[in-house]
């Protein structure tokens, strides 16, 4: 595979990762705007949840714009598009977790769940606030090392969301269902997030210009 190809291989499987909760989310604005009950009911959304609004929207904005702030062509070649998506993607970031905080902590809690899960979105969210601010102040003074390390934790972070999709799928068939299994297989969706970002974050920079071939190797 060509280098441009791979370089698109991790935005694809990023989006790919946040289809579920992304499409349900899409889904639940289409019944709170009065559209058809695709999602199950939930009293909890009654009305017109600002809260809920925010999250959705601004969760489908960071997981899908913020994938193709991975591609290294779009960084190289377009320096002012990374910026500019950047600078959305901080607002939305912080939505996301703001939003999250204000849904933990201003609504019943989720039926099904528990006090693990509760103080863990807490926990989360207010990292994730903590990984934007530390992220974005970097890029500020042309730290990029520190920058791309913490915006990729606070992507991390949020996108478990997908990750919780198969975390909890697979887990509650292998292991059953109960509010205490629920809450750690969200976890492992977070856990599992945060190790891929620090192995990402700590993996030796690719080559960039390609290795001379074998027969340029010969004539030289
Ligand atoms: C890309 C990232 C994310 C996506 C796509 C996403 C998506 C969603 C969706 C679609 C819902 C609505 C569920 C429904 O209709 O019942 C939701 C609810 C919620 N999300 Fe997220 N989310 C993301 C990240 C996060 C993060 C990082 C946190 C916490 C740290 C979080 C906390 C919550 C909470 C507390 C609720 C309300 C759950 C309830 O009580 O039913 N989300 N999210």
């Amino acid at each position: 595979m060509s280098t441009v190809a791979a370089g698109w291989r991790l935005p694809v499987a990023l989006v790919v990762l946040c289809l579920v909760p992304v499409t349900s989310g899409t889904l639940r604005l289409v019944q709170l705007a009065g559209g058809p009950e695709i999602m199950p009911a939930d009293d909890r959304w009654a009305g017109w949840p600002v809260a809920l609004v925010v999250h959705i929207v601004g969760s489908a904005v960071f997981a899908l714009v913020g994938a193709f702030q991975f591609v290294p062509r779009i960084r190289r070649r377009h320096p002012g598009w990374h910026r500019r998506a950047g600078r959305v993607l901080a607002v939305a970031g912080l939505l996301v977790a703001g939003s999250a905080l204000w849904l933990t902590l201003l609504y019943d809690p989720q039926p099904g769940t528990g006090v693990l899960l509760f103080v863990l979105r807490l926990v989360v969210a207010t990292a994730m606030i903590g990984c934007l601010v530390v992220g974005v102040a970097a890029a500020r003074r042309r730290d990029f090392t520190t920058h791309r390390a913490w915006m990729i934790r606070a992507y991390a972070l949020a996108v478990a969301a997908g990750t919780q999709v198969f975390t909890q799928g697979f887990g509650e068939a292998i292991f059953g269902y109960g509010e205490a299994r629920g809450d750690l297989l969200k976890a492992a969706g977070w856990v599992i997030n945060i190790a891929v970002a620090e192995w990402a974050i700590r993996r030796p920079a690719r080559r960039r210009t390609p290795r001379p071939r074998a027969v340029e190797v010969a004539s030289s």
